[in-house]
């Protein structure tokens, strides 16, 4: 059991080789968790079922663009509910936080990812990490023609990937064929004028966004974008208006992880989304994003390789938001 983040004890006469250091920790929790192989792939979306179970992979950048990798962070699999925090951003910045506010909450729900509930005082989803919460937001984001949208939303997640990425189109399909207890939520919120009448429309825009390619390095690049204020620390370019991210951090602090997210706050303490196709990204503010695929998932749909590594890279580096001695923080800050 670790009473100090395991960093305390680096002697500073190792700072100039804190990088081979941050490498090495990783290699450490690579090997660590690469056999174990709890959990189960998702087939609820069929295509989700075809993902190779021993995939690992765990990738860290930091704010000044340097990339530490492990295992498999090439590998592509869908972006699945992590694009839940990106398209919230996205509504914030189109439509400032108090327009968007009206028809989507910011409360933990404590409840499943596909839970069928509103709010009872005012008709809208708790957050935008849940589906329903997730739905609205596409709602808010989508354009006509429906793949204006679309598009808008697969550019705006290659900037921030520092790469052009592209939809899944079996999985998109896979996705709206399977899709009927989001169809369900969707027309819901129909009936409370929480979303427009173009329910299909709104509920495509967000099956796409689940349906986007990315690898494990992209997501954490995506996460060191969120950290770095909006921009991409290796492209340099601005791709998120800095004045919502503390929004969208906060909701991943407290509602990324579901029913789970109060054990995650606590035992990991960093703002985080995990998605079905077995991603998870975090991110330290100002410091650096981490991202880890392993397509087991636990029963509440978080992967469970994701889920320890984390949990070891925040001990390791004293990555928690309220760790006490904060050693991680200038640990990472010597990087910079
Ligand atoms: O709505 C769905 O079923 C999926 N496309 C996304 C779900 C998801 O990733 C939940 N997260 N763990």
């Amino acid at each position: 059991m670790h009473t100090a983040p395991h960093d305390a004890a680096i002697p500073e006469e190792t700072a100039p080789n804190e990088a081979a250091r941050i490498q090495e920790v990783l290699d450490e929790v690579y090997e660590k968790y690469r056999n174990v192989d709890e959990g189960e792939v998702a087939t609820y979306i069929p295509e989700l079922g075809k993902a190779d179970p021993k995939d690992f992979g765990i990738c860290l950048v930091t704010v000044d663009g340097r990339v530490f990798r492990a295992g498999d962070c090439d590998k592509e699999f869908t972006i699945q509910s992590m694009c839940k925090p990106f398209a919230f951003q996205m509504a914030l910045e189109k439509h400032g936080v108090a327009e968007t506010l009206k028809y989507v909450g910011v409360e933990p729900s404590g409840d499943p990812f596909n839970s069928i509930e509103l709010d009872a005082k005012t008709s809208r989803p708790f957050n935008p990490m849940i589906n329903a919460g997730a739905i609205v937001v596409s709602s808010l984001i989508k354009k006509s023609p429906v793949e204006a949208g679309v598009e808008a939303f697969v550019d705006t997640m290659g900037a921030a990937a520092g790469r052009s990425l592209r939809i899944d189109n079996a999985v998109l399909e896979s996705e709206t064929l399977t899709g009927n207890r989001n169809r369900a939520i969707a027309y819901l919120m129909r009936n409370f004028a929480i979303i427009d009448e173009q329910v299909n429309e709104s509920l495509h825009q967000y099956f796409a966004q689940c349906s986007l390619l990315v690898t494990c390095q992209d997501m954490a690049m995506m996460a060191a974008t969120l950290a770095n204020m909006g921009a991409n620390p290796v492209t340099g370019k601005r791709v998120f208006d800095f004045r919502f991210v503390k929004y969208v951090l906060t909701v991943m602090l407290t509602c990324g992880l579901y029913d789970f997210a109060g054990g995650w706050a606590y035992e990991v303490g960093l703002p985080a989304k995990s998605g079905v196709a077995g991603g998870i990204f975090g991110v330290v503010n100002r410091q650096l994003g981490v991202s880890v695929y392993s397509p087991r998932l636990d029963a509440r749909g978080n992967s469970v390789r994701g889920i320890l590594a984390c949990k070891e890279l925040a001990n390791h580096f004293g990555l928690h938001a309220f760790e006490f001695t904060n050693v991680g923080s200038s640990f990472m800050q010597w990087l910079l």
